[in-house]
């Protein structure tokens, strides 16, 4: 497959304090969506629960060959020594396991400690040309890890009422961090995971997610629907997107994929850290494909909690 020319080592971070929001699934959705638009890819595991490295098949492998996250850093190896090579043209992988969980204990008191994935991950982004990096469900130091190797954020969330809150905690975390970590950082906005548009609450949050994404600055840029085909995939290891690609599922992450990547040809080092990395007429045109976005206009926004979280901020 002929690789993208224009983009080169870019770093994009998956997280949410709340678990089970579909981090992991969109992870490995969004690396072989990029894949398949000619990138080469590098998933990074920074989750103990090692739930994105097995769904694209390498954990056990890593686990077996001593190539996870947790041996290169707890050993100090270089990830050029652990990336393991999927199935899947174009896609590696760093694999997770439980023994990461002992990162922050371990690292916390060292000095310097919220830059080791950033330096670490340097060699990575001489070879790939985007590097996803998948978090576990806390805000502690591994995620201020890797929000400060990040370059590009996205923030995945439910359409169900504690995302207000997610979507408010998120942003003030990251807003910290790239205040006092990270000033390149960029967020590129949230998607909903999980939706059903059949189900009228779902419905009212998603608008209450765009409208209050777009007062903090987290834009919505799509929605990916509820799927019965995922937990097969994942125990099968093998994304949507690669083995079933026309589900509406796998048409949702190859548009996010499509729509985040022009973002990223931008040169971030040239661009103001104020300067937000979607531009309106990017939007606008995805929000046109997308189709499924109810208008503000006609679905009933709750508006009680919104008030509430937008005074909260
Ligand atoms: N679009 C979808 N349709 C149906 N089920 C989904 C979808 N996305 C994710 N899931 C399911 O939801 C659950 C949580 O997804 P996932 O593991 O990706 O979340 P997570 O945010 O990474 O969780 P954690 O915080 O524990 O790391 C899984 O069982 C997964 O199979
Ligand atoms: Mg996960």
């Amino acid at each position: 497959m002929k690789r993208s020319k224009k983009i080169k080592g870019v770093t994009l971070a998956l997280a949410n304090q709340k678990g089970g929001v579909g981090k992991s699934v969109s992870s490995t959705n969004l690396c072989c969506a990029f894949a398949n638009l000619g990138l080469k890819v590098l998933l990074v595991d920074a989750d103990y629960q090692g739930n994105s490295s097995a769904q694209i098949g390498i954990k056990q492998q890593a686990i077996d060959l001593e190539k996870t996250i947790s041996v290169a850093f707890f050993e100090q190896k270089a990830a050029e020594s652990i990336w393991l090579k999927t199935k899947f043209d174009n896609v590696y992988a760093v694999g997770a396991d439980q023994d990461f969980s002992e990162f922050n204990n371990s690292f916390l008191a060292q000095p310097g400690s919220h830059g080791i994935m950033r330096d670490w991950l340097i060699k990575a982004r001489e070879e790939f040309d985007i590097i996803v990096i998948d978090t576990h469900p806390s805000l502690d130091l591994t995620f201020t890890n890797v929000m400060v190797a990040a370059d590009y954020y996205v923030l995945p969330l439910f359409a169900e009422a504690d995302s207000l809150d997610a979507l408010r905690v998120m942003f003030k975390n990251v807003k910290m961090i790239k205040d006092k970590l990270n000033p390149t950082l960029h967020v590129l906005g949230c998607f909903v995971t999980k939706y059903d548009k059949s189900i009228t609450v779902h419905r009212m949050f998603l608008e209450a997610i765009e409208k209050l994404g777009k007062q903090v600055g987290m834009p919505l840029l799509g929605t990916v629907p509820f799927s019965k085909a995922v937990p097969t995939s994942c125990a099968m290891e093998n994304p949507i997107v690669h083995g079933q690609s026309k589900l509406p599922i796998s048409e949702a992450y190859t548009r996010l994929a499509k729509l985040i990547l022009p973002e990223l040809k931008l040169n971030r080092r040239g661009r103001s850290p104020n300067t937000p990395a979607l531009d309106k007429d990017t939007l606008k045109r995805f929000r046109k494909e997308l189709g499924d976005t109810p208008s503000l206009e006609k679905m009933p926004v709750p508006s009680l909690v919104l008030e509430e979280e937008m005074h909260g901020l």
